[in-house]
């Protein structure tokens, strides 16, 4: 089967790696790719964001399967483009996708259709006054999100009213994150501890992968500016059987039943960012694409065949289908570049990627990674490598990614020394 890949990040990657593990014979694309993609398939010159060079290539080469990796195209109607030339496709329609594209479209949903979030109010960009002044009525903490896409960056979780009066400021008056945050949602403080649950579905099936904890800050102990994301680990202990069965028949099925009644049928990935309350499970974002890095710590406990799984999501075939995940835990490392997320230096030259991956149970996703092997790779990015391992409990998939991070080196690399803390605080 001949495989297209949108994306080149570490989660890229990691579904790279296991679309080359299929017992299906598979000639695999990434578009771009990375340099760890570039020994499971052939990387493509073509940006995730340059649509008709994705269909180009598409129709000349008979692409007979594209996985849409990151959001932005999905957002921009990639998905709808391919359904259009009956080329099978990972991924929601661009109406499907304002989920994500839209936080104003989300939180209206959720309301919609009696899906527990927190509550909040939508404010636009004539609405500077009515937002300030709601902000003072509801007092902190609170929480201030552009509406659109904004790469991570767009909530900002405000302990006091002041920060709270400037952040709606710096959105809706000044600007500075454009039209993303033209339109802001002001939502209230949910406490409670954070994990994420990702449906495959097809519009009207779905299966659920393993469900899995980010650590979005840069510091230990969840402290410092947001990241796209420094490590994360699977499955989530918080998530048990019991609140797993509830946020199936809470969020994940009203969610795909209310898409469908509005004219808007999901298929592809649903993730749901949830927060654990003490009054129950919330929805804090959806996403409508694989985490990343969550998708280096899921993708390795798929115990299915990933071809035949991506295959059914995209051609409706989901019906009767039992995913089978397995046993025991995974946990991934994100090495960063210093500075990351602020400014930092790229071109540091990496070594014992090779003597790290030696190792069994272990495998080094490719991020911000340039050149072709041991003796060339060098630094490209913010988040730059991000190292996963398997083990029979999270302390040993925990301690084995560590032993993997202990053999990488690049001037000035930076990595959180606490992934999967809160994890093993509940084991
Ligand atoms: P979002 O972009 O909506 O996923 O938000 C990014 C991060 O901000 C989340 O992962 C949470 O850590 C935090 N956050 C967002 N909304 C809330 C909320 N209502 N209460 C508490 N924390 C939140
Ligand atoms: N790791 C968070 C995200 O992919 O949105």
């Amino acid at each position: 089967m001949r495989i297209l890949v949108v994306g080149g990040g570490g989660r890229e990657h990691a579904i790279a790696w296991s679309l080359s593990r299929s017992r299906r014979p598979i000639n695999l694309f990434i578009a771009p790719g990375n340099s760890g993609t570039a020994s499971l398939g052939t990387n493509l010159a073509i940006s995730v964001e340059d649509l008709p060079g994705i269909l180009d290539f598409v129709r000349a080469d008979e692409i007979e399967l594209v996985i849409v990796g990151p959001e932005i195209p999905l957002v921009n109607g990639l998905a709808d483009r391919l359904r259009a030339i009956n080329v099978p496709v990972v991924g929601p329609s661009a109406d499907a996708a304002r989920l994500e594209g839209s936080k104003a479209f989300a939180k209206a949903f959720m309301a919609r259709h009696g899906i527990p979030t927190a509550s909040h109010r939508t404010f636009g960009s004539g609405q500077l006054d009515e937002a300030l002044a709601f902000v003072s009525a509801e007092g902190a903490p609170i929480v201030v999100k552009a509406s659109g896409l904004a790469a991570g960056k767009g909530a900002i979780v405000c302990a006091t009213e002041t920060e709270a009066i400037e952040a709606v400021t710096a959105l809706l008056e000044s600007g500075v994150l454009g039209q993303a945050g033209s339109e802001i949602v002001i939502e209230n403080f949910l406490e409670g501890e954070e994990a994420s649950l990702f449906a495959l579905t097809d519009g009207t099936h779905y299966v659920l992968l393993s469900s899995a904890q980010d650590h979005k800050r840069i510091g230990e102990g969840d402290t410092g500016p947001n990241t796209g994301g420094m490590g994360a680990y699977a499955p989530a202990p918080v998530m048990t059987d019991e609140l797993t069965s509830l946020v199936r028949t809470t969020i994940i099925e009203p969610t795909l039943e209310g898409m469908a009644a509005e004219g808007h049928p999901y298929s592809g990935v649903l993730y749901v960012g949830l927060m654990i309350c003490a009054d129950g499970p919330k929805v804090v974002e959806y996403n409508c694409r694989l985490g990343d890095p969550e998708t280096q710590v899921v993708m390795p406990l798929l115990g299915s065949d990933a071809v035949d799984l991506f295959y059914r999501v995209a051609n409706s075939e989901l019906a009767g289908y039992d995913v089978s995940l397995l046993e025991g835990s995974a946990a991934c490392v994100v090495m960063a570049s210093s500075g990351y997320p602020g400014a930092y230096e790229k071109g540091k030259s990496i070594t014992g990627i090779d003597a790290a991956s030696a190792s069994r149970d272990l495998v080094v996703f490719h991020a911000g990674v340039t050149g072709t092997d041991e003796a060339s790779y060098a630094t490209a990015g913010g988040r730059v490598l991000a190292v996963t391992a398997l083990g029979n409990d999270l302390l040993e998939a925990v301690d084995r990614a560590y032993e993997g991070v202990r053999c990488i080196f690049f001037e000035g690399s930076y990595y959180r020394r606490d992934i999967g803390r809160k994890g093993l605080s509940r084991n």
